[in-house]
């Protein structure tokens, strides 16, 4: 694999991560809303931590400090996009507050949280959508087209020490994020996880 491959495959498979586990919250707070299923606040908690660490944790480092940094140095083209990818970036922590209030009136009781969580879920997903649809549209083509292999090397190199299992520094590492991950997968019910539907 060489390490074009090896960097664009590491982008890619966190999206598909971070979409799963945003899907899944989209699916559950959706049938909660139509009382299909009792809210389960343990997993509820748990994707809203994984979708708030996750990213500032692993995923946006790699793109506001060593890809799109490369992409500006080597091309103006897309500095316009690389802008509005890394205010969103700083951006996306309101959304999930917003989320945290809601979720506390639905423990709460509220009348409509369970609704307003629903539609809130449902915009914060598409603005994520939106978000790694740019990325994987315009950033990665674009990195392809003007990054040397030199480039690469670094990017690769530097992506791959994100992704030690011995930088044990409790909740900051790819492999702790992925047994998270693997939790939330046991916690969300059939259909989309393994959980039994309660
Ligand atoms: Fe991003
Ligand atoms: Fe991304």
């Amino acid at each position: 694999m060489t390490p074009q491959q090896q960097a664009l495959g590491i982008i890619r498979g966190e999206h598909q991560t971070l979409s799963a586990v945003i899907d899944a919250l989209k699916h559950v707070a959706d049938d909660m809303a139509l009382r299909k299923l009792t809210p389960d606040y343990k997993l509820l908690w748990s994707i809203i931590y994984y979708i708030e660490e996750f990213p500032e944790t692993l995923h946006q480092p790699k793109e506001d400090m060593v890809l799109f940094p490369r992409i500006r140095r080597r091309s103006k083209d897309i500095d316009d996009t690389l802008d509005d990818l890394s205010r969103q970036h700083a951006d996306s922590r309101p959304h999930l507050d917003n989320l945290k209030t809601v979720l506390g009136r639905m423990e709460a009781d509220i009348p409509g949280a369970l609704q307003e969580f629903a539609a809130k879920v449902s915009t914060y997903a598409a603005i994520h959508y939106k978000h790694m649809s740019q990325e994987e549209s315009v950033v990665l083509p674009k990195a392809c087209e003007v990054l040397t292999p030199q480039d690469w090397e670094g990017i690769a190199a530097s992506f791959a020490e994100n992704n030690d299992p011995m930088l044990d520094k409790a909740a900051t590492n790819s492999e702790w994020f992925r047994q998270f991950f693997r939790r939330i997968v046991t916690l969300v019910p059939e259909p989309w996880g393994v959980g039994a539907r309660r």
